[in-house]
């Protein structure tokens, strides 16, 4: 009969039954038939009995003094222990109200009295089998579940690993195009370094010896007030007053360019900082200004007509632990961005009213403690939204035309600041009145992770 049970699993049964004689008759049934059973003639000890060992199934008389087997029931079904085992009913009665109350109140069954030994045998089973399959189900469901929260667990570790793939592809990316840019800068600035001091060096002598040649001519006109025909054509031709005023100041504003032009050159040099790839401790003043030198084709830009005004607040800093190169980089794509924020068509540039403020950037420098520095960059140009602003630091992330913006200066920037420096890169704004990047670094590496909670800027 028993041929769905597990062979080592015995069935526990429980019967309830006031009725000595009930309890026997039932108890030896169903012991034949290889159940366990166990008997008990009261619903306080039914109750006690199935919440200390929770039967497979429970036989239930209803009729019994304190309490009926309703109550019984009732009792079973509220508590969790106990709610998810069988009743079958067992009664004398034969009434269709019973029966009724018998279902409301949670029986799965019911059984008249007096038994029919095959029929309640066949009961039993049925809802023991029941019961089985149950029990399957939810295990089942259970597992299933347990893959399936499993299933989501792989996928949000392989959308994790793809975004960190997508990262590292932009930091490769990045990083590439501006090592290809500092050895470009770098290459420049070494192959115009040589000719510039030549060009400088010999400034000089080339003063002197016109000095000395002009004197020279003006000895030979002293001595020789009266020249020949050919000496007079010549001075004519030649303008030799005018010559004389205007060739000193020539000399000058050849050595003012060539002043300029080595200034350019150490600014590149500052810029690219690829012979310092290490840690060092650099004048971050001086990198905001090789950045701004950089950049100043764009910071007056005349086929786009804007010029932008730099104000430059700058406190008195000590050297900062940094890598350079990199921290150039990014103060190069925070002014970028500012620049662009300001060349937008909602930016102050194409707007015509008058009353419109000047496009400006402000570089803000502080000393936040005495282990961190704060650098602040602050356009007046159209701000970023809210919702952009969670967005600006991911990948691929940008507002700008296809080809123009490559998403990347931002999410680069924040690797440097805080994964390699531990600072922190942080973005302000209010929409339509501009916006502020604040970067905040540690003087000393071994220093990381002192920060100043509070924002000062803005
Ligand atoms: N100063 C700023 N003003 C307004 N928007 C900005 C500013 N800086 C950054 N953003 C926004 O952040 C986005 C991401 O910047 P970034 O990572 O440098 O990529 P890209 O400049 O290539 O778009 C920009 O597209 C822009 O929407
Ligand atoms: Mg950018």
């Amino acid at each position: 009969m028993n041929t769905q049970k597990l062979e080592s699993y015995v069935d526990n049964i429980l019967v309830v039954d006031d009725t000595p004689d009930n309890l026997r008759l039932l108890s030896i049934m169903l012991s034949d038939k290889g159940y366990k059973v166990r008997g008990v003639i009261n619903g306080e000890m039914a109750l006690k009995a199935a919440r200390s060992t929770p039967p497979d199934l429970i036989l239930l008389d209803i009729t019994m003094p304190q309490m009926n087997g309703y109550e019984v029931c009732q009792h079973l079904k509220a508590d969790g222990r106990t709610s998810g085992i069988p009743v079958i009913f067992l009664s004398a009665l034969n009434q269709v109200l019973d029966k009724v109350t018998a279902f409301a109140v949670g029986g799965v069954d019911y059984i008249t009295k007096p038994f029919d030994l095959e029929e309640v045998l066949a009961r039993v089973e049925n809802q023991l089998t029941i019961q089985r399959l149950q029990k399957k189900m939810h295990e089942q469901n259970a597992r299933l579940q347990d893959s399936e929260a499993k299933e989501r667990q792989k996928s949000q570790q392989l959308e994790l690993a793809l975004q960190q793939l997508q990262n590292a592809q932009a930091q490769l990316i990045q990083s590439e195009k501006m090592s290809s840019l500092g050895n470009v800068v770098a290459g420049v600035a070494h192959e115009i370094n040589n000719p510039i001091s030549f060009i400088k060096g010999n400034l000089s002598p080339v003063r002197e010896y016109t000095e000395d040649l002009l004197r020279l001519v003006q000895l030979y006109a002293e001595d020789f007030p009266n020249p020949t025909a050919a000496i007079q054509e010549q001075l004519e031709a030649m303008d030799l007053t005018f010559l004389r005023k205007d060739l000193p100041k020539l000399i000058a504003s050849m050595s003012i360019g060539a002043d300029r032009i080595e200034e350019i050159v150490q600014s590149l040099r500052n810029f690219s900082r690829l012979d310092e790839a290490e840690l060092k401790a650099v004048d971050i003043h001086e990198g905001l200004e090789s950045t701004l030198m950089i950049l100043q084709h764009r910071l007056k830009d005349e086929a786009a007509q804007t010029i932008i005004k730099v104000v430059k607040e700058y406190e008195a800093l000590p050297k900062i632990e940094c890598y350079a190169g990199q921290m150039n980089q990014v103060f190069m794509n925070v002014l970028t961005n500012a620049i662009e924020a300001l060349q937008s068509p909602i930016g102050w540039a194409n707007d015509v009213d008058d009353s419109s403020p000047i496009p400006t950037i402000t570089i803000c420098t502080k000393l936040l403690s005495d282990f961190q520095v704060g650098i602040y960059i602050t356009d007046n140009g159209r701000g970023i939204t809210e919702d952009i602003q969670q967005r600006i630091f991911e990948p691929f992330f940008t507002t700008k035309k296809v080809g123009t913006g490559k998403g990347l200066g931002l999410s680069i920037s924040y690797t440097i600041v805080v994964d390699d420096h531990g600072g922190q890169l942080r973005c302000f704004s209010i929409p339509d009145h501009g916006a502020t990047l604040a970067i905040e670094i540690p003087i000393h590496q071994s220093k990381k992770g002192f920060y100043k909670e509070d924002w000062v800027g803005l």
